[in-house]
């Protein structure tokens, strides 16, 4: 059949996010959300644009939120450029250096989207697995022909696991194309990379203000880069990729520094709290960076224990990775609020008999 429908795009079978029910009342472990509201100061920045009206077009640079976000992370204006999520920042990125039939690379397993946006160029991607304990292995920084660029996301999804700032310098030394090392959950972790751009062009940040600043709702996303870099993801993006509304929010919500610090402090230390809870109730699990807990179990059937606690309107992700070891099934659980995490390890226990 004719449909004019490129053969890569009829081919894949297209990236598959998290469930997000609408209705009812249910706790939502699921997509790695913040389980607190966002700051205050967002519904005053909003008013304020909707008062001032919304007939003009937003700033196209986002030049509000690109100043507060230099302050907060450390590095010039001209260093960042704002974005609708940060999928809509890694769209920009593999629409820039990956052409048809290039390469790009990622991690196994790791986040699913960059395969999915390689086919969407009709690019190759390259899966290099992680070790059993999490650590690349020296096939991940060889240089092959036609690789142009290599995702890493730091922290790791599933795992929550991380290298270091020292580990990723030299991953970047060792590769010959741009890393881009995928913040999303860096908020949650001791260390990150943001800094690094500064003294280098071959290793690009991106970040999400969807995790640790609770505005998964919103859309809003941006990278750190090199200038020559960013004028050049420029020339790829859509005009206004952020409406003003998100651009009003988003720059609040990076400014409020003591909300920041107090919620990723209260994520952290659930996160810390549960671990061993979930070890105690017999899962495997590996030590976080993130707000969300890998818990694997060889011998059980996950699967069923996802449907029985959705059944009871409590939504884990149950991810299958099926190249991986073990089959590579798991549960990866986001940090809740603690009565919400109380309540999950109760009807974890219910279910395994404990
Ligand atoms: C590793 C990673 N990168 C990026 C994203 C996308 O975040 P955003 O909501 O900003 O598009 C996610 C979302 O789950 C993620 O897990």
């Amino acid at each position: 059949m004719k449909n004019g429908i490129r053969p890569n795009i009829n081919e894949m079978p297209g990236y598959v996010p998290g469930e997000q029910p609408q209705a009812g009342t249910f706790i939502k472990l699921n997509t790695n959300e913040c389980p607190y509201l966002p700051s205050s100061r967002i519904a005053d920045a909003c008013m304020e644009v909707i008062q001032r009206g919304l007939n003009r077009y937003p700033d196209p640079m986002a030049g509000t939120f690109r100043k507060a976000a230099s302050e907060v992370v450390g590095v010039p204006p001209e260093y960042i450029m704002a974005g609708n999520g940060s999928d809509d920042i890694l769209t920009i990125l593999t629409r820039t250096f990956v052409g048809e039939n290039e390469t790009l690379r990622l991690p196994y397993p790791s986040y699913i989207l960059y395969k999915s946006l390689a086919q969407i160029q009709n690019a190759k991607s390259e899966e290099i697995p992680f070790d059993s304990d999490w650590n690349l292995t020296p096939n991940f920084s060889a240089p092959t022909p036609d690789l142009k660029l290599v995702y890493l996301p730091n922290p790791n999804s599933p795992s929550g696991t991380r290298l270091t700032r020292a580990q990723i310098a030299e991953l970047a030394d060792a590769l010959p194309c741009p890393l881009v090392v995928d913040e999303a959950y860096a908020d949650f972790a001791d260390e990150n990379c943001a800094t690094l751009v500064l003294e280098r062009k071959d290793i690009i940040v991106t970040r999400t203000m969807s995790k640790a600043y609770g505005l998964a709702g919103l859309r809003f996303g941006y990278v750190i880069a090199h200038p020559d870099l960013i004028q050049q993801f420029v020339k790829v993006k859509d005009s206004y990729n952020c409406d003003a509304l998100s651009i009003a929010a988003a720059s609040a919500a990076i400014s409020d520094r003591e909300w920041f610090t107090e919620t990723t402090g209260k994520i952290r230390k659930t996160r810390d709290w549960m671990r061993p809870e979930l070890e105690k109730l017999g899962f495997h699990t590996v030590q976080s960076h993130a707000n969300f807990i890998w818990c694997t179990q060889a011998g059980w059937d996950l699967k069923s224990i996802y449907l029985q606690l959705k059944e009871q309107n409590i939504f884990v992700r149950y991810m299958v990775y099926d190249k991986w070891q073990d089959g590579g099934c798991g549960l990866r659980i986001s940090i809740g609020t603690d009565e919400e995490s109380r309540i999950l390890l109760e009807r974890l226990a219910a279910i395994l008999g404990k």
